[in-house]
C-alpha cells in the first residue's frame, strides 16, 4: 500500500512537471503560461479536479514506446469560474509540443460528454503543434472525434476557445466550430497552412505574425472574437465573458445584482443625435449609457466597425446588443457586418439572451465589391438570424432606417416584440436624395425644382410617424427614456414563449 501511495506521487509529480523545466522555462520566454498555470488563473482557487492525469499515449512508433508522459500533453478536467460549473482542457506545449495524439483526445472527448450530460460550458486552451505526427491517421481520427462533438454540443452548452500558442493545420476547425476564439497578441496564431507551404504554392513571403497572429484575426479576417496583451490578462477577461452567459441552452441567463435601476434616465441622450442627418455620431455611447453600470462587453470591436456586437445586462440579466455604428461606413451593412451580427444573433438565440437593435441604418452598402463578394447571400444571413430568432427582441430605430436594412434590422415584421422610435427616425425606402433623383428624374436639371422636392420628401418621410400610423413601431420614445423602456419591456417579455415550425434544421444561406 505504502508503495502504491508513493508511486502515486511519483506519477503525479511527473504529470505535473509536463516537458521539464527546461521547456517550461522555454514556454515562460516567450511570455507564456504552462497549461497548468492557465488553469490556476482561470479557475477559483482550489476548484479544479482534474481527470485522466495517468493516460498516456500508446504509440510505439518512432522510438516512442520509450517516450512517454503522464498527461500526455493535455490537462483536463472541471471547476468552477465565479462559483458556475465549467469543463476545461488546456493543452501542454511541454509535451511533445502540445500534439494531439489518440489519447490526448480521448481526453478531451471524455470531458466534452461529460459537460454535454450536466450541461456545463467547455472551455479549450489551445497551444498545441497539432496532430501527433509520430502517430499519423490515429492522431487525425482523434481531431474528427473531437469536431464530432464541438458540432453536437453547438447551441446546447457555449463552447469557447482561447489560441495561446501555435493552433495550424486541421487543429483550427475544432476552435472555427466553437462559439468565440479569443486569442493572446504576439504568442498566437491559427492558419490553415504555414508560412512555409504558403511560400511554396502562392510565392507570398509571409511571417506567423502576419498569417495569423491576433492582429490578423480580429481585424481581417474576423475568425477571433478579441485578443489580450498577454495569457494572465486573457484569462481574467475570460472569467469575465463566462459570467454573461448560460450554462446551456434550457436555462436562462445568470442574473446578478445592480446598484443601477432600470429607471435611471438619460438626459445627455436627447442631445446625441447631430442635426445634420449626414452627420455621425458615436452608437457607443447610448449603449454604455443604456446597460447597467455601462459595463458593455463587445466583440469582434476590431473588425467590421460599422456594427456593434457584445453583451450588457438590463436589471442584472444578460442581453445581446446589436447596433449600427454611424461612424464606420455611415453605418451601412456589407459582407462582413452582416456576418459578424447573424452569427452573434445565433448565439443569443441558442442560449435563451434577448436581443437589444439600436438601429440607424442607410441601407446595405452599394458597390461591385459587395456584389460580386456576395452580399445578397451574405446580407441574407442576417435577416434569416433576426427572423428566426424565438428570444425576446426589443429594437431602438435612433436615425435612418431604410430600405432593406430596415427590414433587417429586427424589425416588426421579423417579429420584433417592441420596437421603438426616436422622434429623430427617419424610416423610408431611401434617403431624400436618392428618392428624388430617381422618382423625379424629369426635374434633375432643375436645382430648385429638386431641392423643393427633397424637402417635400424630407417632410413626409424623415419623421417615425408612418410607421407609427400603421403600427411598425409601438411607440415613439425620449431618448433620455431609452433605458427605461427597455427595461419595462424586457421585463414584460420574460414569459415570452415562441416556437418554429418543427424542422430537422433550416438551411440558412452560407
Ligand atoms: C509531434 C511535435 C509536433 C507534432 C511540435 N512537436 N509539433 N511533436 N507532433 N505535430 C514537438 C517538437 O518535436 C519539439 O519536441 C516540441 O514539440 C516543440 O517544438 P519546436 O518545433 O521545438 O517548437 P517551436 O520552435 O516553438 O515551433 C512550434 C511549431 C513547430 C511551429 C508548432 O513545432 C511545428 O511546425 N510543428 C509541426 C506543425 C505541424 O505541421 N503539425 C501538423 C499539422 S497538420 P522536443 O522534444 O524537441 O521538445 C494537422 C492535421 C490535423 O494538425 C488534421 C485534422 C483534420
Amino acid at each position: 500500500m505504502q508503495n502504491i501511495i508513493r508511486q502515486l506521487e511519483e506519477k503525479r509529480q511527473r504529470a505535473r512537471l509536463g516537458g521539464g523545466k527546461e521547456r517550461i522555462d522555454a514556454q515562460h520566454a516567450k511570455g507564456k503560461l504552462t497549461a497548468r498555470e492557465r488553469i490556476d488563473l482561470l479557475l477559483d482557487p482550489d476548484s479544479f479536479e482534474e481527470w485522466d492525469m495517468f493516460v498516456e499515449h500508446r504509440s510505439t512508433d518512432f522510438g516512442m514506446e520509450k517516450n512517454s508522459i503522464p498527461s500526455d500533453g493535455v490537462v483536463t478536467g472541471f471547476g468552477t469560474v465565479n462559483g458556475r460549473l465549467i469543463f476545461l482542457y488546456s493543452q501542454d506545449f511541454t509535451v511533445f509540443g502540445g500534439s494531439l495524439s489518440e489519447a490526448h483526445a480521448e481526453k478531451i472527448c471524455k470531458i466534452m460528454d461529460q459537460a454535454m450530460k450536466v450541461g456545463a460550458p467547455v472551455i479549450g486552451i489551445n497551444d498545441s503543434g497539432g496532430a501527433r505526427i509520430q502517430e499519423g491517421v490515429a492522431a487525425l481520427a482523434g481531431y474528427a472525434e473531437v469536431f464530432q462533438r464541438n458540432v453536437l454540443a453547438s447551441g446546447v452548452i457555449p463552447q469557447i476557445s482561447i489560441i495561446m500558442g501555435p493552433c495550424a493545420g486541421g487543429a483550427v476547425y475544432s476552435p472555427a466550430i466553437t462559439d468565440f476564439i479569443f486569442m493572446v497578441e504576439g504568442t498566437s496564431y491559427m492558419f490553415v497552412t504555414g508560412p512555409d507551404v504558403v511560400k511554396t504554392v502562392t510565392h507570398e513571403e509571409v511571417t506567423q505574425e502576419q498569417l495569423g497572429g491576433a492582429v490578423t484575426h480580429t481585424t481581417k479576417s474576423g475568425v477571433a472574437d478579441k485578443a489580450f496583451n498577454d495569457d494572465a490578462e486573457a484569462l481574467l477577461m475570460l472569467r469575465r465573458f463566462i459570467d454573461y452567459l448560460p450554462a446551456n441552452n434550457r436555462e436562462q441567463p445568470p442574473s446578478r445584482p445592480t446598484p443601477d435601476l432600470g429607471d435611471r434616465v438619460e438626459i445627455g441622450l436627447d442631445t446625441l443625435i447631430p442635426d445634420d442627418p449626414a452627420k455621425p455620431y458615436d452608437m457607443m455611447e447610448l449603449i454604455t449609457k443604456v446597460v447597467d453600470e455601462g459595463d458593455f462587453f463587445e466583440l469582434q470591436p476590431g473588425y467590421a466597425g460599422n456594427i456593434i456586437v457584445g453583451f450588457g445586462r438590463m436589471e442584472g440579466s444578460t442581453v445581446g446588443i446589436v447596433a449600427n455604428q454611424p461612424m464606420v461606413l455611415a453605418g451601412c451593412l456589407d459582407i462582413s457586418s452582416s456576418i459578424k451580427a447573424a452569427r452573434f444573433v445565433r448565439f443569443c438565440d441558442c442560449f435563451n439572451i434577448p436581443i437589444v437593435t439600436f438601429v440607424d441604418v442607410p441601407g446595405f452598402l452599394p458597390g461591385t465589391a459587395q456584389e460580386y463578394g456576395g452580399i445578397i447571400k451574405h446580407g441574407a444571413k442576417l435577416l434569416f438570424a433576426y427572423a428566426e430568432a424565438t428570444v425576446p427582441k426589443v429594437t431602438v430605430i435612433t436615425r435612418k432606417a431604410y430600405g432593406g436594412a430596415y427590414d433587417v434590422m429586427s424589425s416588426k415584421h421579423l417579429r420584433g416584440d417592441v420596437n421603438f422610435a426616436w422622434p429623430s427616425a427617419e424610416i423610408a425606402v431611401m434617403g431624400p436624395k436618392g428618392a428624388v433623383e430617381i422618382i423625379f428624374r424629369g426635374d434633375i436639371g432643375d436645382a430648385d425644382k429638386i431641392a423643393a422636392r427633397t424637402e417635400e420628401y424630407r417632410q413626409r418621410f424623415a419623421n417615425p410617424f408612418i410607421a407609427g400610423h400603421r403600427g411598425y413601431i409601438d411607440d415613439v420614445i425620449m431618448p433620455h427614456n431609452t433605458r427605461v423602456r427597455i427595461a419595462k419591456s424586457l421585463r414584460m417579455l420574460r414569459g415570452k414563449k415562441l416556437d418554429n415550425p418543427w424542422k430537422k434544421h433550416g438551411n440558412i444561406p452560407l
